[in-house]
C-alpha cells in the first residue's frame, strides 16, 4: 500500500518553488487555451504580478537547494552526484537566468534575445516533471501527488497551447498566400 510522509521544510520549499513557477505560466496559457477567462481580469492581474512570482520561484528554488545540499552533503564538483541531481541543477540554473533578467534594463540591453532567454521557462517544466518523478520516487510526502499533477497538468496545458498556436499560424499562411493568389487569378 502506498504510504505518504509528511514533507520536510526542504520539500516544503520546493513545492512552495513549484507553485510559484506554476503562476508565472499561467497567464499566456490561460489567454490561449481558455480565452474567456479574460473576462475574470485574473490572467491580466497574473501578468502584472509576473516578475514578482517569478523572483519569488527563485528564492524559494534557492533555500530548497541549499537546504537538500546542506543536508546531503551534495558535492557537484564530483561528476557522478551532479549527474545524480542534474534536473534540480538545470532547472535551477535557468531560474537563476530569468531571474536576473528580469528588469527593465535587461530587456532593453538583450532586445530579442531577451524573450528566446525567457523561453528557456518553458524547459523547465520537462526538467522538473522529472526531477520530482525521480528525486521523490519511493518515498512521496502528502505534497508529492500535488505536485505531480500540478507539473503535468500545466506541461499538457502548455503542450494544448502550442499546438493551437501552431495551428493559427498554419491558417493565417494560408490565407496570406490566398489572398496573394487572388489578382493573379482576377488577371
Ligand atoms: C540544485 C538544485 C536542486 C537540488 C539539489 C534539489 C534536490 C532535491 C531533492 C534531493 C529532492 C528529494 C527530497 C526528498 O527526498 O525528500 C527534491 C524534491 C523536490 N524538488 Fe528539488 N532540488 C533542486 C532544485 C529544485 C528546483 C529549482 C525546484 C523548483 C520548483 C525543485 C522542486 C522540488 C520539488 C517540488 C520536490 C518534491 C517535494 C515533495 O514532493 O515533497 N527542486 N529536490
Amino acid at each position: 500500500m502506498l504510504t505518504l510522509d509528511l514533507p520536510t521544510q526542504a520539500n516544503i520549499l520546493g513545492f512552495l518553488a513549484l507553485f510559484s513557477y506554476i503562476v508565472t505560466l499561467l497567464p499566456t496559457i490561460l489567454r490561449i487555451v481558455f480565452p474567456r477567462t479574460k473576462e475574470t481580469g485574473i490572467p491580466q492581474w497574473l501578468l502584472k504580478q509576473r516578475r514578482l512570482t517569478g523572483i519569488l520561484a527563485f528564492f524559494f528554488a534557492l533555500a530548497h537547494a541549499y537546504l537538500l545540499v546542506i543536508k546531503r552533503n551534495i558535492d557537484f564538483f564530483d561528476l557522478k552526484t551532479f549527474l545524480i541531481y542534474v534536473q534540480g541543477v538545470g532547472t535551477f540554473t535557468i531560474f537563476t537566468l530569468l531571474a536576473i533578467t528580469s528588469n527593465d534594463w535587461s530587456v532593453k540591453k538583450l532586445k530579442k534575445n531577451w524573450k528566446q532567454l525567457h523561453k528557456l521557462t518553458y524547459f523547465a517544466m520537462f526538467l522538473l516533471t522529472w526531477h520530482i518523478w525521480d528525486k521523490m520516487s519511493g518515498h512521496w510526502t502528502y505534497l508529492t501527488p500535488v505536485g505531480i499533477v500540478a507539473i503535468c497538468g500545466i506541461t499538457i496545458v502548455f503542450l494544448i497551447r502550442f499546438w493551437m498556436e501552431r495551428q493559427s499560424k498554419q491558417k493565417r499562411s494560408k490565407e496570406k498566400a490566398s489572398k496573394e493568389q487572388l489578382p493573379a487569378k482576377v488577371q
